[in-house]
């Protein structure tokens, strides 16, 4: 396991998703006010970045804009069709505002 900076949680706008790099991973990360998700940038019904796709923060999920697949932040989990597995979800870590994502 490995904890990764990656910066100021002011660095990200909240409700606007996040392509970041990390360790060779191309993750999406989404703040929504102090709260801060990360998945991997890649929608599991087909290869298409998540980070191109709308953020419900209400209920916080993340839409994949090509076929429409809605994805709970916290945990992966798709919630509408056609995507029916999981997307990796990361643990992140808040250090007074501080950033760090786990990599497993
Ligand atoms: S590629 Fe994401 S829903 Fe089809």
């Amino acid at each position: 396991m490995t904890t990764v900076d990656i910066g100021q949680l002011s660095d990200f706008e909240s409700g606007v998703p996040h392509q970041i790099r990390v360790e060779n991973r191309v993750l999406v990360l989404v703040r929504i006010e102090d709260d801060v998700y990360v998945l991997d940038d890649r929608c599991s019904h087909e290869d298409f970045s998540l980070a191109e796709g709308e953020v419900d923060c209400d209920t916080a999920e993340i839409e994949c804009a090509r076929h429409g697949a809605m994805f709970r932040l916290k945990d992966g989990e798709p919630v509408s069709l056609p995507a029916t597995r999981p997307v990796a979800h990361y643990d992140v870590r808040n250090f007074d505002g501080r950033l760090e994502v786990v990599i497993p």
